[in-house]
């Protein structure tokens, strides 16, 4: 793990900006077949691709980072001392990123790689170190493996809600990103986790992007903040679901030690005492679903007390399960603990009696003040396009919310509404029938959502210009389908209120 040293982490970030070792300029190093190789844990088509250059002495400083860094590769001492002229040789042993080799060989003990976003704050660029991964290792992670950013941490990254915050907390930091992202928001940050190897990792990286308002607290889920309340909590813990048996390995960077989804529950349930009032968490989790009951109705009890919209983005059934997280750890069909660890987990399951495990995202609030009032339960598949990621859409439906909750009917007749931009509509009829069999209103942005829509509701939301109230236009739909406008209201203004908080209408002021 790197080894954090004031002295050196300037002229080491300077390097790496002066080599171009941004995303693009890594993603311009090799062709899209080699970069999407790698994807998929191949390196040697990246590796071809650099060879000739490097052995002609013509690899680009950037080329000789990402030989090191992302490949996994070793360089010779003239090499790195060109590719990081300021920090050199000693400077990059001394920040333990690099171990001398025989001969002149240096290897890298460290993944490091431009990461690149958008978000409510704008897009940016940094560089995240942690541990080298299974395709530079050649074999199967440790226990203590710090990971990079992975597909989770960049769907929670993705989600943080844009919201000022005097005081955030990132549980289960791993190599810190989540309390990067929230530290864009946040006065300060809270970064814990029980790994003194990752806080080490997350320190390093903060300190390498110039985040300073980040502090790091050694121990278990909410130990190290007993009694502490924050605006904003963000956690993408380590929620895998694993068998205890003695010979499957303990990942502590996704599974933290507790029988099925306990730890997740855990972690929900002892978020509200965390929060101040009207805070936000924003996490990530699996649940089970035992005996054939829902999940979502078992995470449903874990929030009492809570605002609570979770969305369930995926099901897998267990032995489907058991094959992911087989895999993740670097183990194959054929490996000759495979087929004994499928086995410890379809065991493990049906103790539990779990046919399916969710995998989603919550987002809790506890009420500012009074009882909760958003109790949102839900199986969304995420198609929406958004560039700075769902935070803002969530931050839109959670003040939605507010709004229609405060609102009788009456009031919401009287608001004048706005279809969102990002909506279109989408009608089929029978070969030859003037009318529609079915009107379906699709969302480019947010979730992304699909609405079925009977004639009404579809003329309600094409007149929704923000001139007329939603109760005139009510008035005009009665008329031309020739029923009574009371009924049509009642019958349509439910419907509107989901469609305002899933964000296809929108308050004109
Ligand atoms: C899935 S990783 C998330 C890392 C990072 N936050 C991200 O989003 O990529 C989970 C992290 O939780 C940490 N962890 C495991 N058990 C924990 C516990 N009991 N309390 C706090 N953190 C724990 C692991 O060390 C790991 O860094």
């Amino acid at each position: 793990m790197p080894r954090l040293d004031d002295a050196l982490i300037t002229p080491l970030r300077d390097d790496l900006g002066a080599a171009g070792f941004t995303v693009d300029g890594v993603r311009a190093l090799w062709s899209d077949a080699a970069g999407a190789a790698l994807t998929r844990s191949h390196r040697l088509p990246a590796e071809r691709e650099l060879a000739a250059g490097r052995e002609a002495g013509e690899l680009s400083a950037a080329g000789t980072l990402a030989w090191l860094f992302v490949l996994g590769l070793q360089v010779s001492e003239a090499e790195l001392e060109g590719a990081l002229p300021r920090t050199g040789v000693r400077g990059a042993l001394g920040l333990g990123l690099v171990a001398a080799e025989a001969s002149d060989r240096l290897r890298p003990l460290v993944d490091l790689r431009p990461y690149a976003f958008t978000d409510g704050v704008g897009s940016a660029q940094w560089w995240v170190s942690s541990d080298l991964g299974e395709l530079a290792l050649g074999h199967a992670l440790e226990a203590d493996h710090v990971l990079g950013i992975g597909g989770a941490s960049s769907t929670l990254s993705g989600l943080i809600v844009p919201r000022p915050a005097r005081r955030a907390l990132d549980l289960g930091t791993g190599c810190g990103i989540q309390a990067m992202h929230v530290a864009r928001y946040a006065g300060s940050v809270v970064a814990t986790d029980i790994s003194p190897r990752a806080l080490e990792y997350a320190a390093f990286n903060a300190a390498l992007n110039g985040i300073g308002n980040i502090e790091f607290l050694l121990g278990s889920l909410f130990d190290p903040v007993a009694g502490e309340r924050f605006d904003h909590i963000v956690s993408n813990p380590p929620f895998v679901i694993t068998p205890r048996v003695e010979e499957v390995p303990e990942y502590e960077y996704r599974d933290g030690g507790f029988a099925g989804d306990e730890l997740v529950e855990r972690v929900v349930r002892e978020t509200g005492a965390h929060l101040e009032p009207g805070g936000i968490a924003q996490l990530l989790g699996n649940w089970e679903y035992r005996a054939g009951a829902d999940g979502l109705d078992r995470v449903r009890r874990w929030t009492e007390g809570l605002d609570a919209w979770v969305v369930e983005r995926e099901l897998q059934d267990a032995p489907q399960y058991a094959e992911t997280w087989i895999r993740d750890g670097g183990t194959r069909p054929g490996d000759a603990a495979y087929e004994r660890w499928y086995a410890a987990w379809l065991d493990d399951f049906a103790r539990r009696d779990v046919d399916y495990v969710g995998f989603g995202y919550l987002t809790l609030r506890r009420p500012a003040d009074g009882a909760p009032t958003l109790a949102r339960f839900e199986q969304v598949e995420t198609s929406g396009a958004n560039e700075a990621g769902l935070g803002a859409h969530l931050d839109g439906a959670l003040a939605a919310h507010d709004r229609l909750a405060g609102m009788t009917d009456a009031a919401l007749s009287a608001a004048r509404l706005v279809v969102s931009r990002d909506v279109t509509e989408e009608r089929h009829s029978w070969p030859g029938d003037e009318n529609p069999t079915v009107i379906v209103l699709h969302q480019g942005g947010g979730f992304g959502r699909a609405v079925q829509a009977d004639p009404a509701l579809a003329g309600f939301v094409g007149a929704c210009d923000g001139e007329l109230a939603a109760g005139q236009i009510v008035d005009a739909l009665a008329t031309i389908f020739e029923v009574d406008a009371g009924e049509l209201g009642a019958q349509l203004l439910p419907a509107v209120r989901e469609l305002v908080f899933t964000g296809f209408l929108g308050f004109a002021e």
